[in-house]
């Protein structure tokens, strides 16, 4: 078993655009350039927490959806440099509608994003009349135009709780809609067919292979895995409240059934802890486009520049305004916001 090994080390690896290993002289002097360009033109860089780690440790804030999305609102930097998947770098110019936002691989989509179209929506939507529509943040912007209101993984519950309606359309992720329906039983959550296939990827027995192999870990969940799976988990949440939930807590072995990117970094972090994951890797290939040189020339030629359509910006950004009002009412769920992991 290769696992707790190749997590760390694949996720290191700086590659350049070629596919070649950068040598650390080229990583330092990629990094400075990065830092000094994006001062001189008052760029603001912001990475998932999915994210190679050569990419996070040149980013300004790392964090996961909702706390990228915060940071976003309240940057006063020119330009925005999104080290994350399409939706992301769109939430954060639905934020900025005047900021420049760069994605610096547009090939950096997210597939359970793509699994819902404005046509399915509505479709969906007409099988349940008077059901307000919450989606998940992983949409488009055109989704996004055509719900009441937005959520993250964090915060679904509560915005779906927030609504007086008794029914619910949640959109378009089944795994963590069945999650939702489970913490709001008084409630109909009427659930899209679409899912994260790298959550999906990881099975049943996988998580039975690891705890046999690990039978005092821990096993947490990401409620992007499949029901199947996060049933078996000991702990369910978001990317940070599972950074926080094995930061806390006093044991010392984790299985994580999420992201490889998440893994790696708590490796890094939590190197007292043992901290593992399923194998095959669970890797979001969209995740890992984004590297040094990619980050450097979007910033050089200021590429890749996230525009949405004027039809539909207001209302998709109003959708994510009500998230935030829905959140940020609730001064316990505020106090407990999380930052992101410490700066190296
Ligand atoms: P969060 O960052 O909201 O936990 O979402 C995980 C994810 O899949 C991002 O695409
Ligand atoms: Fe999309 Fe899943 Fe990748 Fe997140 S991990 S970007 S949900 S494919």
């Amino acid at each position: 078993m290769l696992t707790e090994v190749t997590t760390t080390s694949l996720i290191n690896n700086n590659i350049n655009g070629n596919g070649k290993l950068l040598l650390k002289r080229d990583v330092d002097a990629l990094r400075s350039e990065i830092k000094n360009l994006a001062k001189e033109k008052n760029a603001v860089i912001l990475a998932h927490i999915y994210q190679r780690l050569e990419v996070q440790d040149i980013a300004d804030q790392v964090g996961d959806s909702l706390a990228l999305s915060r940071f976003a609102a309240n940057t006063n930097a020119d330009i925005i440099v999104f080290c994350g998947v399409h939706f992301m770098a769109e939430t954060a110019k639905l934020l900025n509608p005047k900021k420049t936002v760069l994605l610096p691989d547009l090939q950096s989509g997210c597939p359970m994003a793509d699994m819902i179209s404005v046509d399915d929506l509505r479709a969906f939507r007409a099988e349940h009349p008077g059901a307000p529509v919450v989606c998940y943040v992983n949409s488009s912007a055109s989704v996004k135009a055509e719900s009441d209101a937005c959520c993250t993984s964090t915060n679904a519950v509560q915005v779906v709780k927030a609504f007086k309606e008794d029914e619910i359309i949640f959109v378009p992720d089944k795994g963590l809609a069945v999650w939702v329906q489970e913490q709001v039983p008084d409630k109909k959550i009427h659930i899209y067919d679409g899912f994260c296939p790298t959550h999906y990827q990881i099975t049943p027995k996988d998580v039975f292979v690891m705890r046999e192999k690990y039978p005092d870990a821990v096993v947490v969940a990401h409620p992007e895995c499949d029901p199947e799976v996060w049933r078996l988990a000991d702990f369910v949440g978001s990317t940070s409240q599972i950074y926080k939930f094995v930061t806390d807590y006093h044991k010392q072995q984790f299985i994580i059934l999420s992201e490889q990117g998440l893994v790696a970094r708590m490796q890094r972090d939590m190197q007292h802890k043992t901290i593992v994951t399923t194998f095959p890797l669970p890797l979001c290939p969209n995740m890992k486009y984004h590297k040094l040189e990619t980050v450097l020339s979007g910033l050089k030629e200021n590429k890749n520049k996230i525009e949405i359509n004027s039809d539909i910006f207001e209302s998709a950004s109003q959708s994510i305004i009500r998230m935030f009002e829905i959140t940020e009412s609730n001064k316990t769920g505020n106090k407990n916001f999380w930052e992101g992991p410490k700066r190296q």
